[in-house]
């Protein structure tokens, strides 16, 4: 059976709470006739009255015209048996979690609907292939996962199952459109492509944390001021709240059978355990104070300046980078162009993916007077700029290059001893994740970063962001950060190996 030229005018949704509501409001507001089912028969009652007053506003502050909330209200219609659904094409199940509850729904509806509609599941964890497998005609079983709050988050991932047909997933691509929505298209794997895209920024963040490089509220400032994230992944762990990105985190990592690049954090398990979830509960990371969060402030930045500076020549572009930001300052400073450090120099080095001890070994220089840089977003450009110490760097070399460094009025964060600082490492890991998520066909190069910029809010998908800072530098970070700990959880992915060394970009696919 083929859903060519399928024409989609009703449909039916089964659970009516925090998703199923969403899809029926832009779905009606779509035009399409809308069936509204729930075991529980005060949801769908509590769904329509919410539905009416969101309509009703969105028209009064303008957002919508008078006349289309009233269309889209008309177009929502209370089931009050599954029977009811028995005209749908397309019939999109937003229940309870649980394979067993959804395979016995799916059973029904089967029996129900007519042999040309299409059962889509809005699960955003478990396999499609698998709750297809309990379906007589598992070929018109799709997965369709939109993301929380539906109206807003205008991305839907449309999965086929193993046994689906492609015109049935074809079909829910184009009624995506219809409602206003970008539809991407994903394999049947786990986390599909956003939440296995996530993975990155959150336990690398954690892992940041858990080796005490930095605190929560100085990652967070440096993935928004320095690699401009809107959120930095311990701000968006509030607002995803543990209870539920918790067992995220570790359902993916088995799902993939304990993969390193996904091990979760025991940071996340005692948290929850005590409640700090986040913002739902007015503490997690951060505090909240009628829903506000309090954020420590930070101290002035130290104001003697160092006397002279020598600047590693171990990357020509990045000592540029330094150069061009102390000589736009008004600092008194002289640069000292020695081959080696005078003794009374302060040592600047730049490291891509090694720590600052393993930068100061290279070159022999001592590590007293050694501070790192991060120079992979551009000095001048950046709105926060990230120092890192060895263990032995002294008090008065840091403080003095942290003056240096913030004297044009860019806030600094001086972070301990890291491969790779802050945001080298999180924006290597990001990629990286979205390179394998393209070398194993999850989905296509357009399709991840699609995903990414809509589902997660970044400024660029994963494989763009690799193109943007260079394929060769992101390569350099991780192969630098695997030999340096050893960690398989930063080896670096195939596809990134392969277009960097051939100077392909990595948004580039063979097909
Ligand atoms: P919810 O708990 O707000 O609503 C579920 C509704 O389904 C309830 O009204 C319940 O009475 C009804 N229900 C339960 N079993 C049923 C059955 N056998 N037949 C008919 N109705 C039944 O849940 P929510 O948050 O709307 O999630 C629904 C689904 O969407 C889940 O599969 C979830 O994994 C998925 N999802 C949730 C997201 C979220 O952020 N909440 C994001 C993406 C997917």
């Amino acid at each position: 059976m083929s859903f060519r030229d399928f024409d989609v005018g009703t449909i039916g949704i089964v659970g009516s709470g925090a998703m199923g509501r969403g899809i029926a409001q832009i779905a009606a507001l779509g035009g399409l006739t809308v069936r509204l089912f729930d075991t529980n028969p005060q949801a769908v009652a509590a769904a329509r009255d919410y539905l009416f007053d969101t309509l009703n506003k969105l028209a009064t502050k303008g957002k919508i015209k008078e006349a289309d909330a009233h269309a889209a209200l008309a177009n929502i219609h209370a089931a009050n048996e599954i029977g009811a659904l028995s005209d749908c094409q397309v019939v999109i199940e937003a229940i309870v979690e649980k394979l067993d509850v959804k395979r016995a729904l799916f059973r029904e509806l089967e029996a129900v609907v007519g042999e040309r509609c299409i059962l889509a599941s809005n699960t955003s964890s478990l396999p499609i292939t698998a709750i297809a497998a309990g379906c007589a005609h598992p070929e018109r079983v799709v997965g369709y996962h939109f993301f929380n709050p539906v109206p807003l988050m205008k991305v839907v991932e449309v999965i086929d199952g193993l046994r689906g047909d492609p015109t049935a997933g074809d079909a829910l691509m184009e009624l995506a459109r219809r409602m206003g929505h970008t539809p991407v298209r994903a394999k049947d794997m786990p986390g599909f492509i956003v939440n296995h895209a996530g993975r990155g920024m959150n336990t690398e963040g954690l892992r940041i944390a858990s080796e005490g490089v930095a605190s929560f509220v100085d990652v967070d400032r440096i993935m928004r001021e320095q690699a401009g994230f809107r959120l930095g992944p311990f701000e968006l762990l509030d607002l995803t709240a543990l209870d539920v990105s918790h067992p995220v985190m570790e359902s993916i990592y088995h799902q993939f059978y304990e993969e390193p690049r996904f091990t979760p954090s025991p940071i996340t398990g005692t948290r929850l355990a005590g409640g700090l979830i986040g913002r739902k509960t007015g503490e997690g990371f951060y505090k909240y104070a009628d829903g506000k969060q309090q954020t420590p402030d930070e101290a002035p930045a130290p104001t003697a300046m160092p006397r002279r500076v020598w600047i590693s020549r171990a990357s020509h572009a990045a000592r540029e980078q330094v150069l061009k930001l102390i000589a736009k300052s008004d600092a008194a400073v002289t640069i000292d162009t020695g081959n080696t450090p005078a003794p009374d120099s302060l040592i600047v080095v730049t490291p891509l993916g090694h720590d600052a001890t393993t930068a100061a070994l290279a070159e022999n220089l001592d590590a007293t007077r050694v501070v790192a840089i991060d120079t992979l977003f551009p000095l001048d450009t950046v709105a926060r700029r990230t120092l890192m110490t060895t263990p032995a760097t002294s008090h008065a070399a840091r403080d003095a290059a942290h003056a240096l460094f913030a004297a044009d009025g860019v806030p600094v964060t001086v972070i301990r001893d890291s491969t790779g600082f802050v945001a080298q490492r999180v924006v290597a890991t990001i990629v990286n994740i979205g390179c394998d998520i393209a070398q194993q066909q999850i989905a296509t190069p357009q399709d991840i970063d699609l995903a990414v910029t809509l589902g997660l809010g970044y400024p660029h998908g994963p494989l763009a962001l690799g193109d943007t800072l260079g394929a060769k530098t992101i390569l350099t970070i991780l192969r630098n950060m695997h030999s340096v700990l050893g960690d398989p959880r930063y080896r670096p992915s195939p596809w990134l190996a392969r277009r960097a060394q051939l100077g392909l970009p990595l948004t580039h696919s063979e097909e």
